[in-house]
């Protein structure tokens, strides 16, 4: 393929996939957003392979043609609830390649015979795009440990971790120094070891990170695998590669600001890991008695309720519950009663994750209410169902400075005439900090998997 037709594919890709990303912001447009994206990947695939000075091309396209197949497997096996993990893991991946990428660079006797400022360039992209490529590689490895419940999800912190960090940054300058001032491939031995502290690094940054602010490591962690890509991309000298990699870094790094907004946390305190945000104090004692209700009297009180606000959070996912969920709402409509549901951004596993599941069982938007809408009418709320969320609706997290969500907004669910906490037991939820709201006096648990509670209310409610 000529050079020309090349770049003019290049530049096609990456209008597609800014029209992609442009309309994966809203809800309607968002299955117009994935097929630009579709387009625009196949394009600069075919574009890449068949382009001058490629060579080996069938077994590239038996290497892709294999892949494909994994991936369309990976992908038709994974559970929704386990898609945050499969999008870590393959975060993972992109770290990698920008690893091998920068050695392979490095060793390439092209890049070898470049001279003056052109060879000291080429010298840093290799060791950022190493650097930021390993902090991505084992940062997200531990992300996906974390959020499949492999690895502990609270923080871990020990004292001194951020003299280390720092200390273990400086180190990596000093050897990025003596790297641009070897000569030949001399260097490769302080690659070698700067590789390794980058890789404990992200281990290190990722582990700080408490299970409550995982979502915003996930979307940092996008930002991170961008950036390793744009490196890649300087490397090879790709400038599609290098646009696309802006791209995913810097709508990675938006979505973590508006995540940081959503969850009262500080941006840079998270991406250094954790810097400042240790819990302080000892955690307040929870006072009250756990009180519980079976089917039947829940339904009872459903009937006697005129305005019903239900929060669905991951145990909604896991139980797949949506659909009788709204064959319930549409029941009590029918009834005459006003049925809303509120949802906390980082209700779930993955952003968007309670708005996709409300979706697919076809509940219209206008009932679905953000956190900040309904809040201010919980005081005006009969009955609150609490369905599968926890974190989402502790009320420690405004209370208790001793807690890991402490500063978090929640759903004031407490402030309610009645609240039903539909879970299977009393454990906690992914912060791992326990809830005082089901010992409050207005709350009442109803315990079994979301469906089958759902199920049985629904068969009382009809009956
Ligand atoms: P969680 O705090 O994780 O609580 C979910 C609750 O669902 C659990 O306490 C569990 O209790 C219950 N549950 C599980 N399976 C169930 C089933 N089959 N039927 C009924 N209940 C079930 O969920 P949340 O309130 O949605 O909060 C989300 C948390 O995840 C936050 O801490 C958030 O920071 C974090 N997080 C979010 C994201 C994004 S981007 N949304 C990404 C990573 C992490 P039982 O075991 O007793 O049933």
């Amino acid at each position: 393929m000529a050079i020309g037709i090349q770049t003019a594919a290049y530049l096609f890709a990456s209008i597609l996939f800014i029209l992609s990303l442009g309309s994966l912001s809203s809800q309607e447009s968002a299955k117009r957003g994935v097929f630009y994206g579709i387009i625009g990947m196949a394009i600069a695939i075919l574009a890449t392979v068949l382009g001058e000075g490629v060579a080996g091309q069938v077994y590239i396209i038996v290497a892709i043609a294999i892949a494909s197949v994994i991936g369309l497997m990976l992908a038709r096996k994974v559970e929704m609830t386990s898609m945050p993990q499969l999008v870590a893991i393959l975060h993972s991946f992109v770290g990698l390649a920008a690893v091998l990428v920068g050695f392979g660079s490095y060793l390439d006797p092209k890049t070898q015979s470049l001279h003056g400022a052109a060879h000291t360039i080429h010298l840093v992209e290799v060791f950022i795009g190493i650097f930021i490529g390993a902090i991505t590689f084992t940062g997200s490895i531990i992300a996906w440990g974390k959020l499949e419940g492999k690895v502990r999800s609270k923080a871990l912190m020990y004292p001194g971790r951020h003299a280390v960090n720092v200390s273990l940054l400086l180190a990596c300058i000093v050897l990025g120094v003596l790297f641009a001032s070897a000569d030949g491939t001399n260097g490769l031995i302080y690659l070698y070891i700067m590789t390794v502290i980058a890789s404990f690094i992200g281990v290190m940054l990722v582990m700080a990170i408490g299970g409550g602010d995982m979502p915003v490591v996930v979307s940092m962690l996008n930002s991170y695998s961008g950036w390793a890509a744009s490196a890649a991309g300087f490397m090879l000298g790709n400038d599609l590669l290098i646009v696309t990699g802006a791209l995913v870094g810097s709508s990675g790094a938006i979505l973590s600001i508006h995540m940081c907004h959503a969850m009262n946390r500080s941006f840079f305190s998270v991406i250094l890991g954790g810097f400042g945000n240790a819990p302080k104090g000892e955690a307040k004692a929870i006072e009250g008695e756990v009180t519980s209700l079976n089917h039947e009297e829940v339904a009872a009180l459903l009937k006697e309720a005129k305005s019903i606000v239900i929060v669905p959070g991951y145990g909604m996912a896991v139980a797949k519950a949506q659909y009788p969920i709204y064959d319930m709402v549409q029941t009590l409509q029918k009834a005459g009663k006003k049925v809303r549901f509120a949802i906390h951004p980082v209700a779930g596993r993955l952003p968007g994750h309670m708005n996709v599941l409300l979706a697919e069982a076809n509940v219209p938007y206008d009932i679905v209410l953000e956190m900040d809408e309904i809040n201010e009418d919980m005081p005006n709320t009969d009955v609150v169902m609490v369905i599968g969320a926890n974190d989402v609706v502790n009320p420690s997290a405004q209370d208790d400075p001793a807690s890991s969500i402490y500063g978090m907004p929640v759903i004031e669910v407490w402030k309610a005439e009645k609240v039903i906490i539909m879970k299977r037991s009393m454990s906690a939820g992914y912060s791992g900090e326990d809830n005082p709201l089901f010992y409050k006096q207005n709350s009442e648990m109803l315990y079994g998997d979301a469906k089958v509670s759902v199920e049985k209310l629904l068969g009382f409610l009809k009956g």
